[in-house]
């Protein structure tokens, strides 16, 4: 029998998420979105582009959970994105509401599946997947280090001239400008990088991690990133359907681990078919604890407001 995953959200990272699931032949998709026909029509789309592309799963729409029982797999995409005059806690309040609801439907048709939660602000919206879902801790997972790390890569790369398959990196904490890029714990094929640059092009390239969501919203004005963001949801899904078990930087719940408790925070974690096989606490110097540490109080601070709802 075929995999199931739903994708909530028919927008540029859902749809995207769709096609890469497709591509890889992983499992049958099915969109569901607010929006009338959109879901359906990309969803169609998508399966006449099987006999070119060679795979034969099923890609379907809708504008109801109905068509998505039993999925072992859900993504939460969808959302709004930040508009002229909306404050952060606006966005966070609009698409608390949109989690809430996608959370509620998804657990009512796939009680035992696993949710990756995409929309932003991260951390804020897969506590509250969490939070509406009931479901254990191991099935709620944040998508937001594999991208982050992923950025951390091409720069990396991109600076040394090397394959970035080479390159490993490691990005905890929250998924905003408080994200800890752990330089000590990245390198090429087991080097270090600091052997490889210096610590004015390390600092440099830590920036541009930190702002990596910002630079793109800067060129494509209406919209976030949307390739790279797929591209690591479907990584995370992929782990899972194929009880990989990679160990990838992603958004989970801490019940005590690096001293916090009962928030989600982006750390090392191990994916196979239960979802978060395992939380790995490294040990981290003082100045990066600091940093992780303001980095969950940024998370708080959201969930928070969400609190007082
Ligand atoms: N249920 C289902 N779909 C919804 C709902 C809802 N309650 N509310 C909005 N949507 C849909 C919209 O109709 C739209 O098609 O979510 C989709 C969002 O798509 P885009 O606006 O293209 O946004 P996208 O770039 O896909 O980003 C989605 O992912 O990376 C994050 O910050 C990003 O939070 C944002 C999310």
């Amino acid at each position: 029998m075929r995999n199931k995953v739903t994708v909530v959200g028919a927008g540029n990272v859902g749809a995207n998420c769709a096609v890469r699931i497709a591509d890889k032949e992983l499992a049958d998709v099915v969109l569901v979105d607010v929006v009338e026909g959109v879901p359906q029509g990309k969803g169609l789309d998508l399966l006449q582009s099987g006999p070119i592309q060679g795979y034969d799963v099923m890609v379907t729409g809708a504008n109801d959970y109905e068509p998505t029982a039993n999925s072992d797999i859900a993504i939460i995409t969808a959302g709004f994105p930040r508009k002229p005059g909306m404050s952060r806690d606006d966005l966070l309040l609009a698409n608390y509401d949109v989690v809430k609801t996608a959370t509620e439907q998804v657990a009512k048709y796939s009680p035992n599946c696993i949710i990756i939660v995409v929309t932003n602000p991260l951390d804020a919206m897969a506590q509250a997947a969490y939070g509406v879902s009931k479901f254990s801790r191991n099935r709620v997972v944040g998508m937001a280090g594999v991208l982050d790390s992923a950025r951390f890569r091409t720069f990396i790369a991109m600076e040394l001239k090397v394959s970035v398959e080479n390159v490993t990196a490691v990005v905890m904490g929250g998924h905003g400008d408080t994200m800890v890029p752990l330089v000590r714990l990245s390198g090429v094929s087991g080097i270090p990088l600091t052997e490889l640059m210096d610590q004015a092009t390390i600092d440099q390239i830590v920036t541009r991690t930190r702002n990596g969501g910002a630079e793109i919203v800067k060129y494509l004005k209406t919209g976030s990133a949307y390739y790279a963001p797929s591209a690591a949801a479907v990584e995370m899904a992929e782990s899972i359907l194929k009880d990989k078990k990679k160990v990838l930087p992603c958004a989970a719940y801490l019940e005590g681990e690096y001293g916090i408790n009962g928030l989600f925070v982006g750390v090392p974690v191990k994916l196979g078919a239960m979802g978060i096989e395992k939380i790995y606490e490294i040990s981290l110097t003082p100045e990066e604890l600091a940093l992780l540490k303001k980095s969950a109080a940024a998370v708080q601070e959201l969930v928070d407001v969400l609190k007082k709802k």
